[in-house]
Formats: C-alpha cells, sequence, structure tokens
C-alpha cells in the first residue's frame, strides 16, 4: 500500500469506511502501519501537536518524572511531540502489532501493551498516570465511548486525561455521545473539565460530501482527588 498524494490517501482512507468493527478497523490499520506517517503528514493531520500543546500548556508538575499512558498510540505521534514539551516517560497501548512495532522501534515508550480497546480492560494500574492521552481514537467503528471511564481510573488524582474527536459529519452522533459522557462522568464527581478547544482546520477532509478541512475537538480533563 504505497500512498503520498493526496488523491492516493484519500482512497486509503476511503477504503477503511469499509471497515465497520473495531477489529476491522485494527486489521486496516495493520495494513496501513508502514505508511501512516507518511500518510497523515498529507493529510496535515495535527491532532498529536495540538492535544501536546494543551496538555503543555496545563502541566504544572515535574515533566521529566511523569508518567504519560498513551492509548491507542499507534507508531507515537504523540509521544513524540510530547517529548518536544520536555515529557520523558511513555507506556503506550494499541490493538495494532504492526503499528506497536513502529512505536518500539520510535525508542519514545518504555512499554508497550497490545489490547482490543472495548473488549479486553485496559492493561493499565488504578490512579497510576500523570497524563492519559487519546488520539485520533475516540471516533465511530474506533474506540468505543465507555472506554474514557478506563482512562479516568488510570489516571492519578489530579492528573490529566486528554482526549480528541472529530467534528466531521460521520462522527456527529459519536461525538454527542462522547460529550454525554464526559459530562456525566463529571456530575458523578470523577473529574472536571479543563478545557475543551475546537479546530477549524483539524486535518484535510477526505469524503465526498466535505471539501478543505473538516474541524476536530480536543477535550481536556482533570481527574479529581
Ligand atoms: C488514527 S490512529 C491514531 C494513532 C496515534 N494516536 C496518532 O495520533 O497518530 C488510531 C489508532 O487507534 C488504534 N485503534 C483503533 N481502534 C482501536 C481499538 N478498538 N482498540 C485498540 N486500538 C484501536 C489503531 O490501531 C490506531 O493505531
Amino acid at each position: 500500500m504505497s500512498a503520498n498524494t493526496f488523491e492516493n490517501v484519500k482512497a486509503v482512507i476511503l477504503s477503511a469506511h469499509k471497515s465497520t468493527t473495531p477489529r476491522e478497523k485494527v486489521s486496516f490499520y495493520n495494513s496501513w502501519a508502514d505508511n501512516y506517517d507518511q500518510d497523515v503528514a498529507v493529510l496535515d493531520y495535527r491532532a498529536p501537536g495540538l492535544a501536546a500543546n494543551i496538555i503543555s500548556s496545563h502541566f504544572t508538575g515535574d515533566r521529566e518524572a511523569a508518567v504519560v499512558l498513551d492509548v491507542a498510540c499507534g507508531t507515537g505521534l504523540v509521544a513524540k511531540q510530547m517529548r518536544r514539551h520536555g515529557f520523558g516517560h511513555f507506556v503506550g497501548i494499541d490493538g495494532s502489532e504492526a503499528m506497536l512495532n513502529l512505536a518500539r522501534e520510535s525508542g519514545s515508550y518504555q512499554d508497550l501493551k497490545q489490547c482490543m480497546l472495548g473488549e479486553d480492560p485496559l492493561p493499565a494500574q488504578c490512579n497510576s498516570f500523570d497524563v492519559v492521552v487519546i488520539v485520533g481514537a475516540l471516533s465511530v467503528g474506533q474506540v468505543p465511548v465507555g472506554v474514557v471511564r478506563e482512562l479516568c481510573k488510570s489516571a492519578k488524582p489530579g492528573g490529566y486525561v486528554c482526549m480528541t474527536t472529530r467534528s466531521n459529519h460521520d462522527n456527529v452522533e459519536y461525538k454527542a455521545d462522547l460529550e454525554r459522557e464526559l459530562k456525566q462522568m463529571k456530575e458523578e464527581g470523577l473529574w472536571s473539565c479543563v478545557e475543551v478547544t475546537d479546530v477549524e482546520d483539524w486535518e484535510r477532509a477526505v469524503s465526498e460530501q466535505e471539501d478543505g478541512y473538516i474541524s476536530g475537538a480536543v477535550y481536556l480533563y482533570k481527574k479529581l482527588q
């Protein structure tokens, strides 16, 4: 699967829409892994950098010592961006072995674990991580909304949970479900909302119904003590 023009990348992404279940989607990522970094650069995929900037603007602790859980880590683009802000310890989780192999090669992660999110329990200790981050994976057909409760459980009291989602047409229902769950967890006293940032130029649109850029959102929550 070689794809470095926008039209080729678009065809690759549209082929992924045939994958309707999370398992089919992870199998698609296994086949896409080798071209993933170069293809998302063509899409102007900015989510890892946007999430890292927002975490960095609020995190006041010792970044070198902080331990970050990068859920759906893929090839390691989030750790790469967070390292630029001084974070040094990462544990990665993903469903795709091929993506995990590339994350391992990046050298950014102390530990990497394979897990089908939403089916397997999150392989992470409760109350352990200074920052939990999930970028590019909370969307329709990928990671089910209920997983955000497990992300919150794995954060230390006072730790941050950073999440992203897309705001375009095929993800409208998922995004509404996600926001309902985030609000419900806030009402249950599990966390407080630190920042929600809506981003117009999230990444280049690939569907026939859209052109230009699609929008997206970054959510930052702080687990309560
Ligand atoms: C768009 S990539 C994002 C990767 C990385 N966070 C980034 O921003 O570049 C989505 C990742 O989520 C993983 N993924 C999607 N659904 C999953 C699931 N249900 N369980 C585990 N991993 C999943 C895929 O294997 C893929 O690596």
